[in-house]
């Protein structure tokens, strides 16, 4: 049989049992986030294009060839968002959010777009993840931050993960770097790739970002941000640096790190995934963003964030996808028996239990097979016999016991398990 439609390239269904994987996950993220008072937010999956332009920035990869853009029948520029971070701050300005008491911290999850080469950990639509706050400009927040996702990692199970650390500046002392590596790189600036050629007008600091080997080689020994950050922006990173060490979260200083996305400023970190993970190991990544509110039109508002990969983080957790078998399964011959097995598995599903019943007027041995098969834990057999004793046989898969019992008990002994 050949399938007559496919999912596009690099756009995944998800299956089950992964898809308890994915539950697990957001539900974890429920957990540990609320009790860092975070509230969910649900932006809208598209938006004019320019929101993008203006945070993300030309210069970036993402907005430069990635964006998935169309006109729409108003003849509007239309973007699906490639991140969640833009429309969260447009909803912030948009709605005033600004006028509640600060910090305002809000987590989502979702589908990004990014029209990129697929490959393992990498898709044109993935989900993510992500958590923004507001308000506070506080190295402590930075940290809090920080403490936050290591703290939902860990609460997965998800262990060899190493923390990435830098600060790439801000407006005062950023200009700087951005004409030191200008300096650096002018020499040599021909043998570049023509994408870094253009980073090189609009934003040298991407060309750290490149992955082209040749540019890798030429960019060794280029200047460092840590070595122009003014007097705020150091104080500020040593800050956040020690409320790591005295909670003992471990991390690695990589001053070579700057993030794709043009709006960061001050500190930068990413959560990376060993060797297991391939090339796409960043299970997840983030930052501070402390101009963004005011270029979308609010007032001035510090900001930090981060967002997580769900395909990465699921992928770590592939092992544990296993969906477990029913509780319960009835096994029904005749027509009578089957109302009496639906009546009593609808008894139980109101109480929680998970419930399978033998449809489809099969032989006793076939339902059997079938209980067995699924995994489950229990199967109670009503034929005409049992109706008229009123007596059910039931058996547990997994130890063997077995018994009789009359309707109510057997409600009353299935009706505590799961
Ligand atoms: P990002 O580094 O572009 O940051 O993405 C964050 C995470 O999303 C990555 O670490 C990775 O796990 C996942 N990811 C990105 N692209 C793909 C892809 N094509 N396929 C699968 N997974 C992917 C941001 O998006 C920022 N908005 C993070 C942030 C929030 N900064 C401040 N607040």
């Amino acid at each position: 049989m050949k399938p007559r439609f496919t999912a596009l390239k690099g756009v995944a269904d998800v299956l089950p049992p992964e898809t308890g994987l994915w539950r697990k996950i957001e539900n974890t993220a429920c957990l540990v986030m609320g009790a860092y008072g975070y509230e969910e937010i649900r932006p809208p999956v598209m938006e004019q294009t320019g929101l993008f332009l203006r945070s993300i920035g030309g210069s970036s990869d993402i907005v430069a060839k990635e964006m998935y853009t169309f006109t729409d029948k108003g003849e509007r520029s239309v973007s699906l968002r490639p991140e969640g971070t833009a429309s969260i701050v447009r909803a912030y300005v948009e709605h005033n959010l600004s006028s509640r008491p600060a910090p305002q911290k809000f987590f989502y999850s979702g589908p990004m777009f990014r029209y990129e080469r697929p490959q393992k950990g990498r898709q044109r639509q993935f989900y993510q993840l992500g958590a923004e706050c507001f308000g506070i400009a506080d190295p402590g927040v930075d940290a809090e931050m920080i403490i936050m996702l290591m703290a939902f990692l860990d609460r997965l199970g998800l262990k060899g993960l190493s923390l990435e650390l830098n600060s790439i500046g801000c407006k005062e002392c950023r200009p700087a770097f951005r004409e030191r590596l200008r300096e650096f790189f002018a020499p040599r600036l021909g043998e570049l790739c023509p994408d870094c050629q253009r980073r090189y007008e609009q934003n040298p600091l991407r060309i750290l970002d490149c992955k082209v080997e040749r540019c890798g080689e030429i960019r060794k020994g280029s200047p460092l941000i840590s070595e122009t950050l003014c007097q705020d922006c150091r104080e500020h990173f040593t800050a956040l640096l020690e409320f790591l060490d005295v909670m003992g979260t471990a991390y690695v200083f990589n001053p070579h790190m700057v993030r794709g996305l043009d709006y960061y400023t001050r500190t930068v970190f990413e959560v990376k995934g060993g060797a297991c993970m391939g090339a796409q190991n960043a299970v997840a990544a983030g930052g501070r963003y402390d101009l963004l509110v005011s270029e979308f039109g609010g007032p001035e508002t510090p900001a930090i964030g981060f967002a997580a990969g769900m395909e990465r983080l699921a992928g770590l957790l592939q092992g544990e996808a296993v969906t477990p078998g029913p509780a319960l399964f009835i096994a029904s011959l005749g027509k009578e028996a089957a109302v009496e097995a639906l009546k009593l598995a609808s008894r139980l599903r109101e109480g929680g239990t998970r419930v399978e019943l033998g449809w489809g007027g099969f032989s006793l041995k076939s339902q059997l097979r079938r209980a067995d098969k699924i995994g489950a834990g229990n199967v109670v057999i009503i034929g005409e016999d049992e109706l008229k004793s009123g007596s059910f046989k039931w058996k547990n898969l997994k130890d063997g016991s077995s018994g009789e019992a009359g309707r109510e008990d057997i409600f009353a002994q299935f009706s505590q398990a799961k």
